[in-house]
């Protein structure tokens, strides 16, 4: 089987970029991290990149002033890279439907809650633990995910919950969610390198 291409688009720290990383090199996908985008010149995945001698590129709202033509050349770079999955890893810009169309069902993006709870509008990074906390929810956990048109409602791909101890406060919340974030993008990574995901009405069947 063909090793299959992952971009990887980030804006932050890269932790989730570097799971995939680290699990990449452990042989446990079928698949190669071909490139690494950012929208943030500094984002410390950036360097994450560069030290595993992965291409590595900032593309700046600057230079491509709209949505339309800042993914008129992320299209350009995944052709160039031959690009088959695109991984949104803490990725904060928001994906057009041209990108979408071009890659139905081969864009996964990570959230830190269980979808739909605590998704959509607003709900990124540190805030939504803060609601989950402010909630007083006794569970939560992270969902991968592939991208629709929609914010956070793209068909589930894996789920993985926690049970929330009511000492914890939203940073304990946001640190017990990445650990899980940090298992279960790689494997949903690992289950479309080997082909084995469809989509049917929504919902994603796995065939193990
Ligand atoms: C993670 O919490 C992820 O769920 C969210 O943004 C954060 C990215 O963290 N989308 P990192 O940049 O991968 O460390």
């Amino acid at each position: 089987m063909a090793k299959k291409k992952i971009a990887v688009l980030i804006s932050g720290g890269g932790s989730n970029l570097q799971s995939l990383i680290d699990r990449q090199q452990a042989g446990f996908f079928a698949g190669e991290i071909s490139l690494v985008i950012s929208n943030n010149k500094n984002a410390y995945g950036l360097i994450r990149a560069e030290q595993n001698k992965i291409p590595a590129l900032h593309i700046s709202k600057k230079d491509y002033p709209t949505n339309e033509l800042y993914d008129r050349k992320l299209i350009e770079l995944f052709a160039e890279y031959e690009i088959d999955l695109i991984v949104l890893a803490g990725y904060l810009r928001y994906v057009t439907p041209e990108l979408i169309a071009k890659y139905p069902n081969k864009i996964i993006n990570i959230h830190p809650s269980l979808l739909p709870a605590f998704g959509g509008q607003g709900f990124y990074g540190a805030k939504v633990h803060q609601a989950v906390y402010a909630r007083g929810a006794k569970v939560s956990g992270a969902t991968v995910h592939f991208v629709d048109e929609g914010q956070d409602t793209g068909p589930i791909i894996l789920q993985q919950a926690i049970n929330l101890d009511t000492k914890w406060q939203p940073e304990d919340i946001a640190e017990k969610v990445l650990r899980i974030e940090h298992q279960i993008l790689p494997l949903a990574v690992k289950y479309f390198c080997e082909d084995k995901l469809t989509v049917e009405n929504n919902r994603v069947y796995i065939d193990l």
